[in-house]
C-alpha cells in the first residue's frame, strides 16, 4: 500500500517551522508496511490543497493519502473543506472514531474538524496538526484502514455473513 503526506501549514510552507508531523505519520506506516511514495509542504490554502489531494488519486499514485493540520477553527484551517471538495464519497466514521478515541487524552479533541472522503480508488484521511495528536489518531485508526483499502482496491470481499 502506498501513502502519500500532505501537510498543511502556513508556517512550515514559508520555512519558519520545522515540520514535525509530517515525519511522524511517515515513521508510523512505514514500521506498518506501508510504502511512502510523495510528500508535500503546503500552505494553508484552499485550492493548493484541494488540487494536490486531487492530482495524486487522479494520478492513482497513492491509495491512502494522510494529511496533517488545518484541522482547527483558526480562519486559515481549511484542509477538512479540501478534502471534501476533493472527494467522491465521504468517509464519516474514521474521524468520527478518531474524536471519540481521541477525548480520552484531551476534551480539546471535539475541536478538530478533520474529514476523510474517497476520490477514485484512493483514501483521504484528515489527522490533526501536531506530532502528538497523529501519533494517537494514526496508530487508532490504522490497522482498520487497510481492510477499507483492500475493499477499495477489490482485494478483499465485502463483509457481509
Ligand atoms: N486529538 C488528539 N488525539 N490529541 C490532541 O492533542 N488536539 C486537539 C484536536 N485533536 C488533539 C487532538 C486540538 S487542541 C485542536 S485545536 C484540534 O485537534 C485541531 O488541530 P489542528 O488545527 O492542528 O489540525
Amino acid at each position: 500500500m502506498r501513502v502519500a503526506v500532505i501537510t498543511s501549514s502556513d508556517s512550515g510552507y514559508a520555512g519558519q517551522r520545522e515540520d514535525v508531523s509530517g515525519p511522524v505519520i511517515e515513521e508510523i506506516v512505514r514500521a506498518s508496511g506501508y510504502e511512502v511514495v510523495h510528500r508535500e509542504l503546503l500552505p494553508d490554502d484552499f485550492a493548493m490543497l484541494r488540487d494536490a489531494m486531487i492530482r495524486i488519486c487522479d494520478e492513482g499514485s497513492a491509495d491512502l493519502v494522510l494529511t496533517t493540520g488545518g484541522t482547527g477553527f483558526s480562519p486559515r484551517d481549511v484542509m477538512p473543506e479540501a478534502t471534501a471538495a476533493a472527494a467522491e464519497r465521504m468517509v464519516p466514521g474514521i474521524p468520527e472514531a478518531m474524536r471519540a478515541y481521541s477525548m480520552q487524552f484531551t476534551k480539546r479533541a471535539m475541536l478538530t474538524r478533520a474529514a476523510s472522503g474517497i476520490r477514485g480508488r484512493t483514501l483521504i484521511v484528515n489527522l490533526p496538526g501536531s506530532p502528538k495528536a497523529v501519533r494517537e489518531c494514526l496508530e487508532y485508526i490504522l490497522p482498520e484502514l487497510r481492510h477499507g483499502l483492500e475493499i477499495l482496491l477489490g482485494e478483499a470481499g465485502e463483509c457481509a455473513r
